[in-house]
């Protein structure tokens, strides 16, 4: 591709991207493919020949749009964001355009510090601890993710605490030991298993009420561990959980960090960012004590992926982790010490200009601009709640300091809820208009609205409230009416049985009075003989209507009145239903969970996370007692 045509195709892209844009709001939100359809779309082998521009850009439209689930679509409420905007996009199109490889300083001297730069305007937008500056004791580069810096704050956290030994000895089997909640983002236990400390290295410190760590019970379980003779490495505190957006007190946690000399790591993965309004920095308080610090600018900050933040309080711990030269690498700018290279800040070694997007992104909205994108968002979930913590149909089930708010929808006595929730939610995202995920919380399944998608209006909250509203009035109209039905069925077949014990006690009532005529006409002790059965079944078979009502013992109406009283056989009294729903809502929870664990999603992944480290933990206690 020439420079003029590429120069005509751009345009054609930039403008696809913009009408995409501007339609965005009329797809479904969620894709409507089946798994293989996009691939059955697809030619089996690449092209011998290059294709026309055009060709390839129909087949945008054909193959990909209906193969998209729209995460700028404002309807989308799942997971978190992944928000995008325009100088996003042209930054990272500026920094393709470059395509410079920024490994070193050397290599691309303006990548390196552009990046510099950019993360300390965005330490100081996010008020962070000065010494996560570069003119501090450490600084900050951007990641492609939050699961991968908590790796590398792990590795960052064993070189201090094995004064480098790690790097000659690896690790030893149960030396170290990892602290996280049940809340605590699945990333960190796979973080240790990368590292090789195992899942059995992890601890799964208990959470208070609001789902937050409990500093006491970190206490103890870190001198618990030292009495045994662990080395505890890191804490990994969380500033918004992905389940709720709880968030564990930096301030409790952090001295007892410092006291132990513990890493204390803070994924603030979705939250972070908020903080550029200052009225929610009160959120972290205590990040002072973080030695590392991670936020995703690509979740909720109108940049588009990848772009996570990344601070150290000590670059040095982080780069004695990190750093290795091979001889190809070498020059004056490192030999001489005076710059930063930035593949000694993470695991691979090339990189690209991600600052660029950063810096368009910062300089086109200001921090005005940032504020204003969050504040908007924070201000429509608080609506949400109060809406839902107003309305009889829902709970609100957690506390929702940013832009997400958990919902549990109330469903009558009877109902199996978990099913009811999982229903509603699914006809929601089949209606196409909105998207929205699930959590578990105390075992219950919860409708999680995320509020943070560029083009979410309050306009687009109001219908989701609608929505909600009608698809919970449907659904539980549905449940009562099958609850009705059920209880006719129920009540048909107690008066059928009822009938069919009257008829048998009729019966047996005829047969003794005809017996008992017959007795003195066979006379003596033949009247004492029983009867002998009937050879004709035709009379045995009579329907007792059609006989001749004849006097029944005093008794019949008593065991009549018995029978009447008996669940008819077959039919589950109401007890034995429940417990019957019960069990198969545990059964279902736990389908559920396994399903969570093949297709983990920020929301999802929670039940899989907590059950994870549930076993890890379980798995880890064990392992003490031996
Ligand atoms: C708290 C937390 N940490 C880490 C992650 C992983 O983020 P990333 O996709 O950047 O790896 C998430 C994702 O939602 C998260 O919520």
């Amino acid at each position: 591709m020439t420079p003029e045509e590429f120069r005509q195709h751009g345009h054609e892209v930039v403008d696809w991207i913009a009408d995409y844009w501007g339609r965005v709001g009329e797809f479904p939100v969620r894709s409507q493919v089946s798994p293989g359809d996009v691939r059955a779309s697809l030619p089996p082998s690449a092209p011998e020949q290059g294709e026309p521009f055009a060709a390839i850009m129909a087949d945008l439209d054909r193959v990909v749009l209906p193969g998209t689930t729209h995460w700028q679509h404002p309807g989308f409420f799942g997971y978190f964001p992944a928000n995008t905007s325009g100088p996003s996009v042209l930054g990272d199109l500026l920094s393709a355009g470059l395509g410079v490889q920024g490994m070193s300083w050397v290599t691309s001297p303006a990548a390196t510090e552009l990046e510099q730069h950019v993360l300390d305007w965005l330490a100081e937008l996010l008020d962070l601890p000065e010494s996560f500056r570069s003119t501090g004791s450490g600084g900050g580069v951007v990641q492609d993710s939050s699961s991968g810096a908590n790796l590398i704050a792990l590795l960052a956290a064993l070189h201090r605490v094995s004064r480098g030994a790690t790097l000659r000895h690896g690790v030893r089997p149960d030396e170290y030991t990892v602290y996280v909640s049940a809340q605590t983002h699945s990333s960190m236990e796979k973080a240790a298993r990368i590292a090789g400390l195992g899942t059995d290295a992890i601890r799964v410190v208990e959470v208070d009420a609001d789902l937050a760590m409990s500093p006491r019970a970190l206490a103890a379980r870190i001198e618990r561990d030292v009495a045994r003779g662990f080395t505890p490495v890191l804490v990994c505190a969380t500033v918004g959980t992905t389940s709720t957006t709880a968030i564990d007190p930096l301030a409790e946690l952090g001295p007892i960090c410092q006291q132990h000399g513990v890493w204390l790591h803070v994924d603030a993965a979705y939250a972070g960012v908020a903080t550029v309004v200052p009225e929610l920095r009160a959120l972290q308080a205590g990040v002072e004590w973080a030695d590392s610090y991670t936020t995703d600018a690509h979740k909720w900050l109108l940049t588009g992926f990848d772009a996570t933040l990344f601070w150290v309080a000590d670059r040095a711990a982080l780069t004695g982790a990190l750093a290795i030269l091979p001889e190809y690498l070498r020059n004056a700018a490192t030999d001489a010490g005076a710059v930063v290279d930035y593949r000694d800040w993470q695991i691979e070694l090339g990189r690209r200009f991600r600052a660029l997007k950063l810096w368009f992104v910062v300089r086109w909205y200001g921090a005005e601009g940032l504020r204003a994108h969050i504040r908007e968002h924070v201000a429509l979930a608080q609506e949400l709640a109060g809406w839902a913590g107003a309305d009889e149909r829902f709970d609100v089930v957690a506390p929702h300091p940013l832009s997400l708010v958990c919902l549990r929808p109330r469903w009558a006595r009877g109902v199996d809820a978990d099913v009811a929730t999982m229903t509603l939610l699914e006809r929601l995202n089949d209606g196409g208009e909105v998207f929205l995920t699930h959590t578990t919380v105390d075992g219950a399944a919860v409708l999680r609205v995320a509020i943070g998608a560029p083009a979410t209006t309050r306009a687009h909250v109001e219908r989701l409230w609608t929505l909600l509203r009608e698809g919970h009035d449907w659904l539980a109209n549905d449940f009562e009416e099958q609850a009705r039905e059920q209880r006719e069925a129920e009540a048909e077949a107690v008066q059928r049985a009822q009938g069919e014990q009257e008829r048998a006690e009729r019966a047996q009532a005829i047969q003794q009075a005809e017996a008992a005529v017959a007795a003195p006409a066979r006379g003596g002790a033949a009247a004492t003989e029983e009867p002998a059965p009937s050879a004709d079944p035709a009379e045995t078979q009579t329907p007792v209507e059609d006989r001749t009502p004849a006097e029944t013992p005093a008794a019949w109406d008593e065991s009549a009145a018995q029978a009447a009283a008996q669940p008819p056989v077959g039919a589950r009294t109401r007890g034995e239903a429940q417990t019957q729903d019960e069990q198969t809502q545990d059964e279902r929870t736990q389908d559920e969970a396994r399903t969570s664990g093949e297709a983990r999603t920020s929301g999802e992944a929670q039940t899989q996370d907590e059950q994870n480290q549930g076993e890890a933990q379980a798995a880890a206690e064990v392992g003490q007692q031996d």
